[in-house]
């Protein structure tokens, strides 16, 4: 197989490391999907024989791993609300051996960046035995399961050379609200017509923007939360939760920091025994349903000694909140609090001297079981 990739997107020109690079890319990102997938009349377009199979489906498997398991979870509640379809995001590698009971018309999205991952394979492989529908989002559309599913779309992220994941993330959450949006228009549902998904990415696009611009506040913050620890957590609820899944991620990943991302709600119930004066957790408030509960429980950490950081939206602020992110669509927030969890992940690799693009122990591609 031939690839082509734009010279200028595979170099790092003035960037130190790729990751930063690929951090930097992600409001470009945001607005060439917006051209290149949404029409004049700010409708998704994509193929109707692929939006009649989805629509046709009575639920939505999405199997992915790592990072793009992540963006699976935070897709679970787009095409739930704006496509009014159940969803569910499961692990690959979980899934191959633990099958649950499919519904009576299951479609499967395969979301993966490099469209090589072993475990996912394996799922489509018996997927395509059992005669089920499937689709492939992946970064590289001439990847071995964007060629065997039926249908496949491209993340259009460009070519992603950092070993952890940070513009497919994003790229993976925008695509999948549009491809949300598109399937709840193919089906006439009024949320889907009323939701502009054009005009929330490019408020993603500028939010993140304004975010990637306070990366010196984002490098002293990483100092002063993880320069000495050896581990931290990040909690959230809902949305916000699946954020810290990612943002945890990225942290145990490129900087060796033993990091949990977890739901707020469940640290009374064992986490928060873990709690010693100084540890570092962030916490994510970025829904209005949730913001006061996540708000109790990052203050019931700091009485017991935590050094919290609060990462909120603008519209729920609060004096004291460290880092504000723009406002944005509950199911979208993901798309801006991910950069400072990125950028937090990336200091602190820098900080302590590692190889932030090469990390230990660690593949771009994972193609064994
Ligand atoms: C590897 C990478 C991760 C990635 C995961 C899934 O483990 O190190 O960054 O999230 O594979 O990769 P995929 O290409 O399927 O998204």
């Amino acid at each position: 197989i031939t690839v082509t990739i734009d010279a200028a997107d595979a170099e790092k020109g003035t960037f130190p490391f790729y990751m930063l690079k690929e951090i930097s890319e992600q409001p470009a990102v945001m607005r060439r999907l917006v051209s290149r997938y949404v029409d004049d009349a700010g409708t998704p377009q994509f193929d109707s024989a692929m939006l009649s199979a989805l629509a046709a489906a009575d639920r939505l498997y999405i199997v992915a791993a790592g990072t793009s398991y992540h963006a699976g979870l935070v897709g679970q509640n787009l095409f739930e609300h704006l496509a009014g379809v159940p969803t569910e995001a499961y692990l690959a590698s979980e899934f191959g051996y633990h099958q649950p009971l499919l519904s009576a018309k299951p479609m499967f999205i395969f979301l993966t960046q490099s469209g090589e991952t072993a475990d996912i394979r394996q799922v489509l492989v018996n997927v395509k035995q059992a005669g089920y529908p499937s689709l492939t989002l992946t970064n590289v559309i001439t990847s071995t399961l964007a060629r065997e599913a039926d249908y496949a779309v491209e993340l259009g992220a460009g070519p992603e050379i950092a070993v952890a994941s940070t513009k497919a993330y994003t790229a993976q959450v925008a695509v999948e609200a549009l491809l949300a949006k598109a399937l709840g228009q193919h089906k006439a549902l009024p949320l889907a017509a009323a939701f502009d998904v054009a005009h929330q990415l490019s408020l993603a696009a500028t939010g993140q923007q304004a975010l990637i611009d306070q990366q010196d506040k984002l490098h002293e913050l990483a100092t002063e939360m993880f320069a000495q620890t050896r581990n931290a957590f990040f909690i959230g609820r809902g949305t916000d939760y699946y954020v810290s899944l990612e943002a945890a991620l990225k942290l145990k990943e490129i900087s060796y920091v033993q990091a949990e991302g977890f739901a707020a709600g469940e640290l009374k119930h064992g986490t928060i025994a873990l709690i010693e004066q100084d540890t570092p957790v962030v916490a994510f408030i970025t829904d209005p349903i949730t913001a006061a509960r996540t708000r109790s429980n990052a203050e019931e950490v700091e009485a017991r000694g935590a050094k919290v950081l609060r990462i909120a939206s603008a519209a729920l602020a609060e004096p004291g909140d460290q880092l504000i992110v723009d406002d944005l669509d509950p199911m979208l927030t993901p798309l801006l609090t991910i950069i400072p969890g990125q950028l937090l992940a990336y200091f602190t690799s820098l900080d302590r001297g590692y190889d932030v693009d090469r990390p230990r122990n660690l593949a771009k591609s994972v193609t064994v079981e």
